[in-house]
């Protein structure tokens, strides 16, 4: 149990990834701040955890709203008296060359995958720093990494959340604080924004041209993402800070 009695805010926490890390996380004793803006998903998920024993209490909301960050920090601290972790993870996925990118999907894309987490941040760190420790994993993608074909704002994004991490390392790291970004590659499942314009059709074809440029000839899973996560966010990470931690199966190796 790696997290017993540890408070951790997860946000994006009604689907897919954040699902993912928010129950490894209860599983090993966490008590859990979720934030999403699916309300009737993350209620579900926030229930069942708690028929399971989880401590969990749950914040509907923009991540994009300075509101919701002050309101998940403190409502860590008014639960649970401790804010242990961040996991900086809701993110959209709108896809699209520059040209092809209108301004305000540009503006929102940043707002949500990378200013929410300077907001969450911003909220958490003067906590982290009282307290002389904390921990931050933000969401990021290989796209952060090197460019993606017409997918300019999400590698914008991603690219930045990845330098956000880096300064937080170097400016908080005498504080206690570690920051790290986890970079996951191509996943068997299509974040829930950008299935909406898929077809099934499309999302086969999609699998089917990227399994075989995996070196480990196939693509990953929510739960592999989250374990690695859970890592970063944990003890057995104690040294690591500033880190881009690439889980691609090798695709960008
Ligand atoms: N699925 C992939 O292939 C993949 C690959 C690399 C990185 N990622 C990253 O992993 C993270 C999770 O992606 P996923 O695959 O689980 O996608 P998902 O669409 O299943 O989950 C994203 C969650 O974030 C929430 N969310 C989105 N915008 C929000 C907002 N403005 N306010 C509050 N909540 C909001 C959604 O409601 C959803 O529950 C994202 O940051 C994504 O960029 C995903």
């Amino acid at each position: 149990m790696r997290f017993s009695g540890k408070a951790v805010i997860v946000t994006g926490a009604a689907s897919g990834l954040g699902r993912a890390i928010a129950k490894s996380l209860a599983q090993e004793g966490a008590k859990l701040v979720l934030v999403d803006r699916a309300k009737d998903q993350l209620e579900n998920l926030a229930v069942a955890l708690r028929n399971e024993g989880g401590e969990v209490v749950e914040v509907v909301g923009d991540v994009a709203h300075e509101q919701t960050s002050k309101q998940a920090i403190a409502l860590a601290l008014s639960r649970f008296k401790a804010l242990d972790i961040l996991i900086n993870n809701a993110g959209i996925n709108p896809t699209g060359t520059i040209s092809q990118t209108d301004p305000a999907t540009w503006r929102h894309a940043l707002d949500v995958n990378l200013n929410s987490a300077f907001l969450f941040c911003r909220e958490a760190i003067p906590h982290m720093v009282e307290v002389g420790k904390g921990v931050i994993v933000n969401t990021a993608s290989i796209a952060g990494q090197r460019a993606s074909t017409a997918e300019a704002v999400y590698g914008v994004s991603k690219a930045g959340l990845i330098m956000l991490t880096r300064t937080i390392a170097r400016d908080y790291g005498a504080k206690g604080i570690r920051a790290n970004a986890i970079c996951p590659g191509v996943l068997e499942s299509v974040m829930a924004d950008r299935l909406t314009r898929m077809s099934v059709d499309q999302v086969a074809a999609r699998d089917e041209r990227f399994a075989p440029t995996v070196p480990l000839g196939r693509l990953g899973t929510y739960e592999e993402i989250a374990k690695a996560t859970l890592f970063l966010a944990s003890e057995d990470a104690s040294y690591v800070n500033g880190a881009q931690l690439t889980v691609d199966g090798g695709l960008t190796a």
